[in-house]
């Protein structure tokens, strides 16, 4: 069994984050998200992995993956040099995935408990494919699927305007190598795009037999700023630990589960958990509320901040109170003078988003 991990894409609707690193690298909890995925595509036994990456942000996934994944797996990354859709990338692997059957995960999709269950029901041997499904309250912007009594998947509509069901298709799929056959019938998407739930539906119609698993836990798909802030609140409220490493002076209480990292400072100030703090952070003269995730070499003074991701490198001074934000790589904002009716000054990126 091999694994294919999609990395490539446009990430436009996390822009602008996305004009300078791939979604995919954004961090929940301090981590990329694609090393959780790296991390329950082995926990379900496989360790030849296909990393589909873009030219744009190819490089960089490269750097993070294999940093922390080189020694525990087998990884190919291979270009797509367009952005034509998951099956499209599919195709594009034909020659790396060869006749092996295959687990399909989405970089930037989590899910509660792994993908072990999908792996084990697709060596059953009774069925072609194996696929996810979710219950949401409005299956609309999904792939939606209409199942037999048996669960057996019937129809898969992708993005329909009437949903047939509120199941919704997650981005975690298990094909055996028949996937190929319905791929190359399908036609690009009225949106220019193969789609794989067009395909699936092809293997259907081709007389392949589509189980469909629901997913009781949760799922996380991390394509909008308050995605990736559900996805942060979540993993902080499931793994976040205990951990002090760096430095906390007599005059700051540190609440619950925090993590600070090595390097870096807490200096009169509060932290209430879950939250974590990476390395060689300075924090004075601020609160950090519960669900907050501060990025390595951040600076924070005067700060008050709940539910939010702090990037790398941001300064933060005299701001507050920050809540639900999602603060990009070495942003600065600061307070001028400490008076609240004081002017207002910019110089921010394209496509930023403010609210006062
Ligand atoms: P999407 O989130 O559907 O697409 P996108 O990354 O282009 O984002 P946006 O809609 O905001 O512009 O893609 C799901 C995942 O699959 C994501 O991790 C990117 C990856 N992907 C590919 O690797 N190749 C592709 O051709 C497409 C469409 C997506």
């Amino acid at each position: 069994m091999k694994a294919l991990i999609l990395s490539g894409g446009k990430g436009t609707r996390l822009r602008p984050l996305t004009f300078t690193t791939a979604k995919q690298l954004l961090p929940v909890a301090n981590r990329p998200i694609i090393h959780y995925v790296l991390q329950q595509i082995l926990e379900a036994g496989i360790e030849d992995i296909g990393i589909i990456i873009s030219p744009e942000t190819g490089g960089k996934v490269r750097e993070a993956v294999e940093g922390a994944f080189s020694g525990r797996a087998r990884l190919t990354f291979i270009l797509q040099q367009e952005p034509l859709g998951l099956a499209h990338a599919v195709k594009t692997v034909r020659g790396f995935l060869g006749q092996a059957p295959f687990l399909m995960f989405l970089g930037d999709n989590l899910i509660q408990g792994g993908a072990r269950q999908l792996v084990s029901e697709l060596e059953r041997g009774e069925s072609e494919a194996v696929i996810l499904l979710k219950e949401v309250p409005d299956p609309r912007a999904f792939g939606v699927a209409v199942l037999d009594g048996e669960g057996k998947v019937v129809k898969l509509i992708e993005k329909p305007k009437e949903p047939p069901s509120n199941l919704a298709l997650v981005g975690v799929y298990a094909f055996t190598p028949a996937i190929h056959e319905a791929i190359s019938r399908i036609k690009p998407s009225w949106r220019g795009e193969l789609e794989i739930t067009d395909a699936i539906q092809e293997l259907i119609h081709l007389g392949g037999r589509v189980k469909a698993l629901k997913l009781e836990g949760w799922w996380l798909d991390t394509g909008k700023k308050d995605d990736i802030l559900e996805a942060n609140r979540i993993v902080l409220d499931e793994y976040a630990e205990r951990d002090l490493q760096g430095e906390v002076d007599r005059e700051s209480a540190i609440v619950g589960r925090v993590t600070v990292g090595p390097g870096s400072k807490i200096v009169r100030s509060t932290i209430r958990g879950p939250a974590v703090i990476g390395r060689n952070v300075l924090v004075e003269d601020s609160f950090i509320g519960p669900f907050t995730a501060i990025g390595d070499g951040v600076v924070l003074r005067g700060v008050d901040i709940e539910h939010s991701v702090v990037l790398e490198g941001c300064h933060l001074e005299n701001v507050g109170p920050v809540e639900d934000s999602l603060i990009g790589y070495r942003a600065r904002i600061k307070r001028a003078g400490g008076n609240r009716r004081s002017a207002l000054r910019f110089f921010i990126g394209d496509e930023c988003e403010v609210t006062l």
